[in-house]
């Protein structure tokens, strides 16, 4: 999906800005406080209807105004155009996807997948489980239509589980194991075929910018696969009732990165576990576009502080390679070394929370 055109209003420090973004890299630059993240946290805000800086999108209002709007055109392989909108005023959040209301944040997400990459997307690997299935989830839900549906019921029964649970309610929860398993192993059955066909294209990313290392990916699918879920449920059962809530099941999946046989976290620098993130973005995005032909929307805060000058280079021409969508934000052009090698690039300032194209 290309963004086409993209309308903002009341968004933090911007008031009303209007866009035409390029198909591939786009360039926003400007002071600090100008309003580069708050141009980005829009685009996102529009492809998932939260924002990436806060909880509670109340905080993106701009601050004498009582309502925020941010919408836009985006076109997809198939040259269909789609109207997407956001629209929230303290109380609600309305989602317009071709003029007509929609309640689903998915419509957003499946119509404009974002891809992003800020100072906390690097913490990936050592911040709790729970960021790295998220992580493993959006190239599942981007690439098997039928997973949310699969999702959404487990996290149903899951939640009944816990309450029987704590309740001590043994016979019903046993009566409702039978289909909590069914969908726990159908969504672990997705992320299984998801990881299979993800694996070569991160070794190629890793390759491109960690030549000299032996990386490995080890999925945990949340149990001990060794034992079927169901002996594993009825196994800790005990356990689960003593903590009042499910122990295994894929809603407790992780993942983790070898490198040269000792775990990432344990191991690498600060700035190779940055470039392994990359990496896994990086791979999520080209598996998606070359397998798909599903065009992801990146957007990257905060350039310069996170990757060293050779490899921002390397970075923006393998993005360029992509030919996605890209927003990238960074202080002064120089930041972006050398442009000629990218094919096609726009180049945005702000200033003071306006926008303004250059050539
Ligand atoms: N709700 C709000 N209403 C109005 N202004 C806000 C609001 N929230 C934040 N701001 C202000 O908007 C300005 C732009 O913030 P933003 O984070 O987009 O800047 P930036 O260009 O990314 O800066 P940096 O280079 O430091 O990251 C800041 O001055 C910030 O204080
Ligand atoms: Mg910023």
């Amino acid at each position: 999906m290309t963004l086409q055109r993209l309308d903002i209003q009341h968004i933090r420090n911007i008031t009303q800005e209007s866009i035409n973004p390029s198909p591939f890299i786009n360039i926003i630059i400007g002071d600090n406080a100008s309003g580069k993240s708050s141009l980005l946290e829009s685009i996102f805000i529009l492809g998932r209807a939260h924002s990436f800086r806060t909880s509670k999108l109340k905080n993106v209002i701009s601050h004498d105004k009582d309502f925020f709007i941010v919408s836009g055109s985006v076109v997809g392989a198939d040259r269909q155009s789609l109207r997407l909108g956001v629209k929230f005023d303290s109380k609600a959040i309305e989602i317009h996807v071709n003029q007509q209301q929609s309640h689903k944040r998915s419509d957003l997400a499946y119509a404009l997948p974002i891809q992003l990459f800020y100072s906390k997307s690097y913490d990936l690997l050592e911040s709790s489980a729970r960021f790295r299935r998220e992580f493993l989830d959006w190239g599942v839900f981007n690439t098997e239509k039928s997973f949310l549906l699969a999702w959404r019921n487990f996290r149903k029964i899951l939640l009944q589980r816990n309450e029987l649970l704590k309740k001590k309610q043994v016979k019903y929860i046993k009566f409702w194991d039978k289909e909590l398993i069914h969908y726990a192993l159908i969504i672990n059955q997705f992320r299984c075929q998801y990881l299979e066909a993800f694996t070569p294209f991160f070794i190629e990313s890793c390759q491109f910018f960690l030549p000299t290392s032996h990386i490995n990916f080890h999925l945990n699918s949340g149990w001990d696969i060794s034992k079927t879920l169901s002996e594993c449920l009825a196994l800790n059962l005990e356990n689960d009732l003593r903590f009042g809530f499910t122990r295994f099941g894929p809603h407790r999946c992780d993942f983790s990165i070898s490198v040269d046989g000792y775990l990432s976290k344990d191991v690498v620098s600060r700035g190779q576990l940055k470039l392994l993130i990359t990496c896994l973005k990086l791979a999520q995005i080209r598996m998606l576009k070359s397998t798909f032909s599903i065009s992801s929307t990146v957007l990257m805060d905060d350039f310069n502080s996170d990757i060293d000058f050779d490899n921002r280079n390397k970075l923006l021409s393998y993005l360029s390679s992509l030919s996605c969508q890209v927003f990238i934000a960074g202080n002064s052009l120089s930041e972006f070394g050398d442009l000629l090698d990218i094919n096609s690039y726009g180049v945005f300032h702000v200033k003071h929370g306006h926008v303004s194209q250059t050539n």
